[in-house]
């Protein structure tokens, strides 16, 4: 394993993760998840589509959920700069001799739609529709009261080459990462928005999405996201946590939406803009590094993910293991 140098001489300019395209199998069941528990603002409802917003965001939508037979992951939304920076992506992925079209989708301008080596469908905009923030709309404040999308984390089945391929083509940095006994990387966080990640990426059976996560401005928040979620009957949708994570900082939950998509309310990270970044290196055997705490992960969060429409999943090229949570069933 090699960590490898910044790129900072890329044409284009990916500025953030902006949102992620699922298809989930009852729109009512999702509503009543994302805007009557999570505390999401519904932008608009189609015949099939349900697009929303977090309360500070500006833009149509950070999840664009549609009607679907299964549960699956369509893209991965990332916003860019200026226009010009989706026609330098589309020579870049086409020198790369990798997928790069353009589509059209409701709410986004132009939208370049490409695939990583390993097959993962992400698409590039530069311009939303404009809707109104509800930042200041204290009354509208619910539920996790989320305010902006704010990671992706997929499962890899090569963290090494999904990490390079994210820092020296498109420009990613790393902030934090595992290492197995081995030495090979298990997971790698990197950013482009100046907090801890934008896209993450962890070792095993994929490429799949393992979770989204959603910034909140307080720990009270999640407290109170779990509170909500107990008295309308979403107790069996409660993962993991809460805790904190040794990785990030983050005050962290892990929550499955009714499809089983994971979704990740946090707060708590830190500010990684400085160019003289180091990246922090942590062991895999470190049980801090999972939970500050000490508790840790069950099985399922490394087993459970959400496949991309048409990608071929293969199992991982490590063999370590992570520490797993044994917990007993005291019901
Ligand atoms: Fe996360």
């Amino acid at each position: 394993m090699a960590l490898i140098k910044h790129n900072w001489n890329l044409p284009f300019n990916i500025i953030r993760c902006s949102h992620v395209e699922c298809t989930v199998k009852d729109l009512d069941e999702s509503r009543r998840f994302y805007v009557d528990i999570m505390g999401m603002i519904e932008t608009e409802r189609t015949k099939d589509t349900l697009y929303l917003r977090c309360l500070e965001e500006k833009n149509h939508h950070s999840y664009v959920l549609k009607q679907g037979e299964k549960s699956e992951v369509l893209a991965l939304g990332f916003k860019v700069a200026f226009d010009k920076d989706l026609d330098l992506l589309h020579k870049h992925f086409t020198d790369l001799k990798l997928p790069a079209d353009w589509v059209t989708k409701h709410g986004e301008e132009r939208t370049l739609a490409v695939r990583t080596p390993m097959g993962i469908p992400v698409e590039f905009h530069a311009r939303q529709t404009r809707v109104p923030t509800m930042m200041r709309e204290f009354s509208k404040y619910k539920g996790l009261s989320p305010l902006r999308f704010d990671h992706i984390n997929c499962f890899t089945p090569n963290c090494q080459s999904t990490y390079e391929f994210f820092v020296q083509e498109l420009g990613f940095r790393l902030t934090e990462y595992t290492l197995t006994e081995k030495g090979d990387m298990w997971a790698a966080w990197t950013h482009r928005k100046g907090n801890v990640h934008d896209m993450a990426m962890t070792n095993g059976k994929g490429p799949r999405l393992h979770h989204t996560g959603i910034w909140t401005a307080g720990v009270n928040n999640i407290i109170h996201l779990l509170d909500v979620m107990a008295s309308e009957g979403y107790v069996e949708n409660i993962e993991r946590g809460p805790g904190r994570h040794g990785i990030s900082n983050a005050f962290f939950l892990y929550i499955l939406d009714p499809d089983g998509h994971r979704l990740e309310p946090f707060t708590c990270d830190y500010l990684t803009v400085d160019p003289d970044w180091e990246p922090l290196g942590w062991d895999l055997r470190d049980p801090k590094r999972q939970t500050l705490w000490g508790a840790p992960a069950p099985q399922s969060w490394f087993e459970h993910g959400s496949t991309f429409r048409g990608v071929e999943v293969r199992e991982s090229d490590i063999d370590s293991n992570p520490i797993i949570g044994q917990y007993e069933d005291h019901a």
